[in-house]
Protein backbone atom coordinates (compact mmCIF):
# COMPACT_ATOMS: atom_id res chain seq x y z
CA UNK A 1 0.00 0.00 0.00
CA UNK A 2 1.71 3.20 -1.32
CA UNK A 3 1.34 6.25 1.94
CA UNK A 4 1.74 10.12 0.86
CA UNK A 5 1.66 12.89 3.14
CA UNK A 6 0.07 16.64 2.09
CA UNK A 7 -1.06 15.42 -1.28
CA UNK A 8 -2.92 18.47 -2.66
CA UNK A 9 -6.25 17.50 -3.12
CA UNK A 10 -6.21 19.77 -6.71
CA UNK A 11 -3.78 17.07 -7.49
CA UNK A 12 -6.40 14.65 -7.17
CA UNK A 13 -9.61 15.35 -8.93
CA UNK A 14 -10.56 16.81 -11.97
CA UNK A 15 -11.86 19.79 -10.82
CA UNK A 16 -8.26 20.78 -9.94
CA UNK A 17 -9.27 22.19 -6.51
CA UNK A 18 -8.56 21.82 -2.62
CA UNK A 19 -5.96 21.90 -0.32
CA UNK A 20 -3.58 19.44 0.76
CA UNK A 21 -5.04 15.91 2.61
CA UNK A 22 -3.09 14.55 5.59
CA UNK A 23 -2.44 11.54 3.51
CA UNK A 24 -3.61 9.68 0.74
CA UNK A 25 -3.14 6.05 0.72
CA UNK A 26 -3.61 3.63 -2.15
CA UNK A 27 -5.11 0.63 -2.41
CA UNK A 28 -3.91 -2.57 -4.67
CA UNK A 29 -5.10 -4.83 -3.54
CA UNK A 30 -8.49 -6.77 -1.34
CA UNK A 31 -5.84 -7.30 2.12
CA UNK A 32 -4.95 -3.45 1.79
CA UNK A 33 -8.80 -2.43 2.45
CA UNK A 34 -8.82 -3.36 6.00
CA UNK A 35 -5.32 -2.16 6.71
CA UNK A 36 -6.05 1.74 5.39
CA UNK A 37 -8.66 1.83 7.54
CA UNK A 38 -7.34 0.46 10.50
CA UNK A 39 -4.21 3.28 9.51
CA UNK A 40 -7.20 5.84 10.32
CA UNK A 41 -8.14 4.55 12.93
CA UNK A 42 -4.47 4.32 14.61
CA UNK A 43 -4.62 8.04 13.84
CA UNK A 44 -8.25 8.92 14.62
CA UNK A 45 -8.47 10.56 11.39
CA UNK A 46 -11.59 10.89 9.43
CA UNK A 47 -11.30 8.92 5.79
CA UNK A 48 -12.57 9.84 2.36
CA UNK A 49 -12.37 7.31 -0.55
CA UNK A 50 -11.57 8.21 -3.98
CA UNK A 51 -11.50 6.60 -7.78
CA UNK A 52 -10.76 8.89 -10.12
CA UNK A 53 -11.55 12.27 -8.60
CA UNK A 54 -13.63 13.15 -11.20
CA UNK A 55 -16.76 14.03 -9.68
CA UNK A 56 -14.91 15.20 -6.26
CA UNK A 57 -14.65 18.38 -5.48
CA UNK A 58 -11.81 19.45 -2.54
CA UNK A 59 -12.25 22.77 -0.28
CA UNK A 60 -9.50 25.17 0.45
CA UNK A 61 -8.63 24.22 3.43
CA UNK A 62 -7.91 20.54 2.38
CA UNK A 63 -9.02 17.59 4.49
CA UNK A 64 -7.34 16.58 7.95
CA UNK A 65 -7.81 13.04 7.38
CA UNK A 66 -7.02 10.00 4.98
CA UNK A 67 -8.00 9.71 1.46
CA UNK A 68 -7.94 5.92 0.12
CA UNK A 69 -7.70 5.53 -3.48
CA UNK A 70 -9.29 2.27 -4.79
CA UNK A 71 -6.44 1.06 -7.20
CA UNK A 72 -7.85 -2.64 -6.92
CA UNK A 73 -8.19 -3.89 -10.84
CA UNK A 74 -9.29 -6.87 -12.60
CA UNK A 75 -12.64 -7.98 -14.61
CA UNK A 76 -13.67 -11.37 -14.08
CA UNK A 77 -16.91 -13.22 -15.23
CA UNK A 78 -18.91 -14.79 -12.38
CA UNK A 79 -19.20 -18.62 -13.22
CA UNK A 80 -20.89 -20.99 -11.21
CA UNK A 81 -20.13 -19.10 -8.21
CA UNK A 82 -16.49 -18.57 -8.81
CA UNK A 83 -14.73 -15.37 -10.39
CA UNK A 84 -12.59 -16.21 -13.77
CA UNK A 85 -10.42 -13.56 -15.17
CA UNK A 86 -11.60 -12.53 -18.47
CA UNK A 87 -8.00 -13.31 -19.57
CA UNK A 88 -8.00 -16.93 -18.55
CA UNK A 89 -11.49 -17.37 -20.76
CA UNK A 90 -11.98 -18.22 -24.03
CA UNK A 91 -14.52 -17.69 -27.14
CA UNK A 92 -16.61 -20.21 -25.75
CA UNK A 93 -17.22 -19.37 -21.97
CA UNK A 94 -19.46 -16.12 -23.21
CA UNK A 95 -22.60 -17.41 -23.05
CA UNK A 96 -25.34 -14.87 -23.82
CA UNK A 97 -25.94 -13.82 -20.32
CA UNK A 98 -23.45 -13.32 -18.15
CA UNK A 99 -22.35 -11.41 -14.93
CA UNK A 100 -19.32 -9.37 -15.67
CA UNK A 101 -17.80 -8.21 -12.71
CA UNK A 102 -14.85 -5.08 -12.25
CA UNK A 103 -12.77 -4.63 -9.42
CA UNK A 104 -13.34 -1.11 -7.88
CA UNK A 105 -9.80 0.45 -9.19
CA UNK A 106 -10.64 -0.33 -12.63
CA UNK A 107 -11.26 2.27 -15.50
CA UNK A 108 -14.92 2.15 -15.72
CA UNK A 109 -14.54 2.93 -19.56
CA UNK A 110 -12.08 -0.50 -19.91
CA UNK A 111 -14.93 -2.32 -18.55
CA UNK A 112 -17.47 -0.69 -20.95
CA UNK A 113 -14.90 -1.45 -23.94
CA UNK A 114 -14.87 -4.84 -22.80
CA UNK A 115 -18.17 -5.37 -22.62
CA UNK A 116 -19.17 -4.15 -25.79
CA UNK A 117 -16.72 -5.47 -27.65
CA UNK A 118 -18.33 -9.09 -26.65
CA UNK A 119 -21.02 -7.84 -27.32
CA UNK A 120 -22.58 -7.45 -24.69
CA UNK A 121 -25.47 -4.68 -23.90
CA UNK A 122 -26.34 -2.91 -20.85
CA UNK A 123 -23.46 -0.16 -20.19
CA UNK A 124 -22.54 0.89 -23.97
CA UNK A 125 -24.26 4.46 -23.56
CA UNK A 126 -22.48 4.58 -20.60
CA UNK A 127 -19.19 4.91 -22.33
CA UNK A 128 -16.52 7.29 -21.73
CA UNK A 129 -17.71 8.83 -18.46
CA UNK A 130 -14.62 9.71 -16.89
CA UNK A 131 -14.23 7.59 -13.30
CA UNK A 132 -13.92 4.12 -12.17
CA UNK A 133 -16.16 1.18 -11.50
CA UNK A 134 -16.13 1.28 -8.07
CA UNK A 135 -17.28 5.05 -7.79
CA UNK A 136 -20.26 4.17 -10.12
CA UNK A 137 -22.28 2.72 -8.17
CA UNK A 138 -22.04 5.55 -5.40
CA UNK A 139 -23.92 8.12 -7.75
CA UNK A 140 -25.70 5.35 -9.87
CA UNK A 141 -23.65 6.79 -13.05
CA UNK A 142 -25.90 7.11 -16.02
CA UNK A 143 -25.71 8.45 -19.43
CA UNK A 144 -27.52 8.03 -22.90
CA UNK A 145 -30.84 6.44 -21.48
CA UNK A 146 -28.90 3.68 -19.31
CA UNK A 147 -28.03 3.47 -15.59
CA UNK A 148 -26.14 1.27 -13.79
CA UNK A 149 -29.36 0.76 -11.73
CA UNK A 150 -31.08 -0.95 -14.61
CA UNK A 151 -27.81 -3.72 -14.74
CA UNK A 152 -26.36 -4.05 -11.07
CA UNK A 153 -26.55 -7.42 -9.72
CA UNK A 154 -24.47 -7.09 -6.64
CA UNK A 155 -22.17 -5.08 -5.03
CA UNK A 156 -18.99 -6.37 -2.95
CA UNK A 157 -17.81 -3.91 -0.06
CA UNK A 158 -15.97 -3.19 2.74
CA UNK A 159 -18.50 -2.43 5.95
CA UNK A 160 -16.70 0.21 7.76
CA UNK A 161 -19.19 -0.04 10.40
CA UNK A 162 -18.95 -3.96 11.22
CA UNK A 163 -15.21 -4.47 9.52
CA UNK A 164 -16.81 -7.02 6.97
CA UNK A 165 -16.72 -7.68 3.81
CA UNK A 166 -20.58 -7.97 2.75
CA UNK A 167 -22.50 -8.35 -0.79
CA UNK A 168 -24.88 -5.77 -1.30
CA UNK A 169 -28.45 -6.69 -3.68
CA UNK A 170 -30.20 -4.00 -5.71
CA UNK A 171 -32.27 -3.36 -3.17
CA UNK A 172 -29.81 -2.76 -0.20
CA UNK A 173 -28.43 0.01 -2.47
CA UNK A 174 -31.32 2.43 -2.87
CA UNK A 175 -30.62 3.77 -6.34
CA UNK A 176 -32.16 6.28 -7.84
CA UNK A 177 -31.18 9.67 -9.85
CA UNK A 178 -28.07 10.18 -8.91
CA UNK A 179 -28.61 9.18 -5.75
CA UNK A 180 -27.63 5.85 -3.77
CA UNK A 181 -27.41 4.24 0.16
CA UNK A 182 -23.87 5.26 -0.55
CA UNK A 183 -23.90 8.74 -1.29
CA UNK A 184 -26.90 9.80 1.00
CA UNK A 185 -28.18 9.68 4.25
CA UNK A 186 -26.25 8.00 7.35
CA UNK A 187 -24.82 5.48 5.38
CA UNK A 188 -22.81 7.81 2.76
CA UNK A 189 -19.43 6.79 2.71
CA UNK A 190 -19.94 3.78 4.95
CA UNK A 191 -18.48 1.12 2.23
CA UNK A 192 -15.64 0.54 0.01
CA UNK A 193 -16.44 -0.56 -2.82
CA UNK A 194 -14.58 -3.88 -4.26
CA UNK A 195 -15.87 -5.09 -6.59
CA UNK A 196 -19.34 -4.17 -8.79
CA UNK A 197 -21.16 -7.56 -10.62
CA UNK A 198 -23.61 -6.19 -13.61
CA UNK A 199 -25.76 -8.49 -15.45
CA UNK A 200 -25.20 -8.34 -19.77
CA UNK A 201 -26.92 -9.85 -22.28
CA UNK A 202 -25.82 -10.27 -25.88
CA UNK A 203 -28.39 -8.04 -27.52
CA UNK A 204 -29.10 -4.01 -28.76
CA UNK A 205 -30.50 -1.05 -27.20
CA UNK A 206 -33.76 -0.53 -28.82
CA UNK A 207 -35.72 2.77 -29.29
CA UNK A 208 -36.82 5.10 -27.46
CA UNK A 209 -33.15 6.87 -27.68
CA UNK A 210 -32.38 9.50 -25.48
CA UNK A 211 -32.98 12.68 -27.36
CA UNK A 212 -29.36 13.77 -28.10
CA UNK A 213 -28.47 10.35 -28.75
CA UNK A 214 -31.47 10.12 -31.24
CA UNK A 215 -30.60 13.27 -32.88
CA UNK A 216 -27.30 12.01 -33.77
CA UNK A 217 -28.86 8.61 -34.87
CA UNK A 218 -30.93 10.89 -37.52
CA UNK A 219 -28.44 13.09 -38.71
CA UNK A 220 -26.37 10.26 -39.60
CA UNK A 221 -28.41 8.03 -40.74
CA UNK A 222 -27.29 5.30 -38.20
CA UNK A 223 -29.58 1.65 -38.60
CA UNK A 224 -26.66 -0.39 -36.56
CA UNK A 225 -27.45 -0.62 -32.98
CA UNK A 226 -25.24 -2.96 -31.55
CA UNK A 227 -23.53 -2.37 -28.30
CA UNK A 228 -19.95 -1.21 -30.63
CA UNK A 229 -22.33 1.04 -32.66
CA UNK A 230 -23.89 2.69 -29.45
CA UNK A 231 -20.34 3.20 -27.61
CA UNK A 232 -19.04 4.61 -30.94
CA UNK A 233 -21.63 6.86 -31.46
CA UNK A 234 -21.33 8.18 -27.59
CA UNK A 235 -18.02 8.99 -27.56
CA UNK A 236 -18.39 10.89 -30.83
CA UNK A 237 -20.80 12.79 -28.99
CA UNK A 238 -18.89 13.20 -25.64
CA UNK A 239 -15.64 13.94 -27.47
CA UNK A 240 -17.36 16.62 -29.33
CA UNK A 241 -19.60 17.98 -25.94
CA UNK A 242 -17.77 17.41 -23.06
CA UNK A 243 -14.21 18.40 -22.22
CA UNK A 244 -11.09 15.90 -21.67
CA UNK A 245 -10.37 15.66 -17.63
CA UNK A 246 -6.88 15.00 -18.82
CA UNK A 247 -7.15 18.38 -20.72
CA UNK A 248 -9.84 20.95 -19.00
CA UNK A 249 -10.60 20.93 -15.98
CA UNK A 250 -14.17 19.99 -14.80
CA UNK A 251 -16.30 17.77 -12.85
CA UNK A 252 -18.11 16.43 -15.85
CA UNK A 253 -21.83 17.93 -15.19
CA UNK A 254 -21.95 20.43 -12.45
CA UNK A 255 -25.64 20.42 -11.85
CA UNK A 256 -28.38 17.36 -11.68
CA UNK A 257 -31.14 17.45 -14.32
CA UNK A 258 -34.26 18.29 -12.81
CA UNK A 259 -36.49 15.88 -11.43
CA UNK A 260 -40.12 16.35 -12.06
CA UNK A 261 -43.20 14.33 -10.67
CA UNK A 262 -45.61 12.43 -12.85
CA UNK A 263 -48.33 15.22 -12.27
CA UNK A 264 -46.32 18.31 -13.43
CA UNK A 265 -44.53 16.49 -16.49
CA UNK A 266 -47.72 17.98 -18.47
CA UNK A 267 -46.64 21.48 -17.40
CA UNK A 268 -43.54 21.30 -17.49
CA UNK A 269 -44.35 20.31 -21.83
CA UNK A 270 -46.42 22.98 -22.00
CA UNK A 271 -43.77 25.64 -20.58
CA UNK A 272 -41.59 24.56 -23.67
CA UNK A 273 -38.96 22.73 -21.20
CA UNK A 274 -37.48 20.08 -23.05
CA UNK A 275 -37.73 16.86 -20.67
CA UNK A 276 -37.22 13.09 -20.36
CA UNK A 277 -40.30 10.99 -19.61
CA UNK A 278 -38.95 8.17 -17.27
CA UNK A 279 -40.57 4.50 -17.74
CA UNK A 280 -42.59 5.64 -14.21
CA UNK A 281 -44.24 8.85 -15.87
CA UNK A 282 -41.63 10.62 -13.69
CA UNK A 283 -39.64 13.35 -15.91
CA UNK A 284 -35.86 14.87 -16.05
CA UNK A 285 -36.12 17.98 -17.03
CA UNK A 286 -32.80 19.68 -18.92
CA UNK A 287 -30.96 21.71 -16.90
CA UNK A 288 -28.58 22.40 -19.52
CA UNK A 289 -31.13 24.21 -21.54
CA UNK A 290 -32.90 26.00 -18.42
CA UNK A 291 -28.67 27.60 -17.75
CA UNK A 292 -28.75 28.11 -21.78
CA UNK A 293 -31.51 29.68 -21.60
CA UNK A 294 -30.61 32.30 -19.36
CA UNK A 295 -27.51 33.67 -21.32
CA UNK A 296 -25.29 31.95 -19.38
CA UNK A 297 -23.93 29.28 -22.03
CA UNK A 298 -20.27 30.30 -22.54
CA UNK A 299 -20.09 32.36 -19.91
CA UNK A 300 -17.11 33.56 -17.97
CA UNK A 301 -17.65 33.59 -14.23
CA UNK A 302 -15.29 34.03 -11.48
CA UNK A 303 -12.37 31.93 -13.39
CA UNK A 304 -14.80 29.34 -14.48
CA UNK A 305 -16.59 29.08 -17.78
CA UNK A 306 -20.12 27.57 -18.12
CA UNK A 307 -18.97 25.36 -21.39
CA UNK A 308 -20.33 26.64 -24.51
CA UNK A 309 -20.62 23.18 -26.00
CA UNK A 310 -23.00 21.66 -22.73
CA UNK A 311 -24.41 24.27 -20.79
CA UNK A 312 -24.27 21.67 -17.52
CA UNK A 313 -20.59 21.81 -17.63
CA UNK A 314 -18.56 24.21 -15.71
CA UNK A 315 -15.05 24.70 -16.78
CA UNK A 316 -12.01 25.62 -14.08
CA UNK A 317 -9.75 27.82 -16.27
CA UNK A 318 -8.50 29.52 -14.17
CA UNK A 319 -9.94 29.33 -10.46
CA UNK A 320 -7.60 28.58 -7.56
CA UNK A 321 -10.36 28.93 -4.71
CA UNK A 322 -13.00 26.76 -3.82
CA UNK A 323 -14.09 30.45 -2.43
CA UNK A 324 -14.53 31.23 -6.13
CA UNK A 325 -16.62 28.02 -7.19
CA UNK A 326 -19.10 28.73 -4.53
CA UNK A 327 -19.57 32.45 -6.27
CA UNK A 328 -20.00 31.45 -9.64
CA UNK A 329 -22.29 28.44 -8.76
CA UNK A 330 -24.64 30.98 -6.29
CA UNK A 331 -24.97 32.81 -9.94
CA UNK A 332 -26.15 30.41 -11.84
CA UNK A 333 -28.44 29.14 -9.21
CA UNK A 334 -30.08 31.99 -8.34
CA UNK A 335 -30.38 33.62 -12.25
CA UNK A 336 -31.91 30.26 -13.10
CA UNK A 337 -34.38 30.44 -10.13
CA UNK A 338 -35.23 34.28 -10.87
CA UNK A 339 -36.27 33.03 -14.09
CA UNK A 340 -37.55 29.59 -14.26
CA UNK A 341 -38.51 29.14 -10.24
CA UNK A 342 -36.08 25.86 -10.53
CA UNK A 343 -33.30 25.61 -8.30
CA UNK A 344 -30.43 23.64 -9.71
CA UNK A 345 -28.59 21.03 -7.25
CA UNK A 346 -24.98 20.24 -7.54
CA UNK A 347 -24.09 16.88 -8.79
CA UNK A 348 -19.93 16.50 -7.64
CA UNK A 349 -19.75 15.97 -4.12
CA UNK A 350 -17.28 17.73 -2.24
CA UNK A 351 -14.65 16.47 -0.02
CA UNK A 352 -15.16 17.05 3.57
CA UNK A 353 -15.12 15.34 6.83
CA UNK A 354 -18.25 13.24 7.93
CA UNK A 355 -19.60 13.51 11.15
N1 LIG B 1 -29.43 21.01 -23.48
C1 LIG B 1 -29.43 22.30 -23.93
N2 LIG B 1 -28.29 23.04 -23.83
C2 LIG B 1 -27.17 22.53 -23.32
C3 LIG B 1 -27.15 21.21 -22.85
C4 LIG B 1 -28.28 20.46 -22.94
O1 LIG B 1 -30.40 22.78 -24.44
O2 LIG B 1 -26.18 23.29 -23.27
C5 LIG B 1 -30.63 20.18 -23.56
C6 LIG B 1 -30.93 19.72 -24.94
O3 LIG B 1 -32.32 19.68 -25.06
C7 LIG B 1 -30.36 18.33 -24.99
C8 LIG B 1 -30.66 17.86 -23.59
O4 LIG B 1 -30.51 19.03 -22.78
O5 LIG B 1 -30.96 17.56 -25.96
C9 LIG B 1 -29.78 16.75 -23.07
O6 LIG B 1 -28.44 17.16 -23.13
P1 LIG B 1 -27.26 16.11 -23.05
O7 LIG B 1 -27.58 14.92 -23.84
O8 LIG B 1 -26.01 16.82 -23.34
O9 LIG B 1 -27.27 15.60 -21.56
P2 LIG B 1 -27.44 16.36 -20.18
O10 LIG B 1 -28.84 16.15 -19.71
O11 LIG B 1 -26.93 17.73 -20.28
C10 LIG B 1 -26.87 14.20 -18.80
C11 LIG B 1 -25.91 13.75 -17.75
C12 LIG B 1 -24.53 13.56 -18.35
C13 LIG B 1 -24.66 12.54 -19.44
C14 LIG B 1 -25.65 13.06 -20.48
C15 LIG B 1 -25.92 12.08 -21.59
C16 LIG B 1 -26.63 14.64 -15.66
C17 LIG B 1 -26.39 15.62 -14.56
N3 LIG B 1 -25.83 14.71 -16.68
O12 LIG B 1 -26.46 15.49 -19.24
O13 LIG B 1 -23.70 13.05 -17.33
O14 LIG B 1 -23.41 12.29 -20.04
O15 LIG B 1 -26.91 13.28 -19.83
O16 LIG B 1 -26.79 11.11 -21.19
O17 LIG B 1 -27.55 13.81 -15.53
C18 LIG B 1 -22.24 13.74 -15.58
O18 LIG B 1 -23.06 13.27 -14.79
O19 LIG B 1 -21.15 14.25 -15.20
C19 LIG B 1 -22.52 13.71 -17.01
C20 LIG B 1 -21.71 14.25 -17.91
Amino acid sequence: MKIRENVPISELTTMRLGGAARYVLEVEQPEDVEAAYEFAAERELPTWVMGGGANTIGHDDGFPGVVILNRLKGIFVRKDGELVAVEELSEADFSDEIILVGMGGEVWDDFVKFAAEQGYTGIEAMSMIPGTVGAAPVQNIGAYGQDLAQVVESVEAYDTKTNEVITLAPPQMNMGYRTTRFNTGEDAGRFFIISVAVKLRRGELTPPFYNSLQRYIDEHGVTDFSPMSIRKMVCEIRDEKLPDPEKVASAGSFFKNVGVAPEDVANVQERGIPLWVNADGSGKLNSGWLIEQCGLKGKELHGFRVSDKAALVLINERAKTYADLAKARQEIVDTVREKFGFTLEQEPVELVART
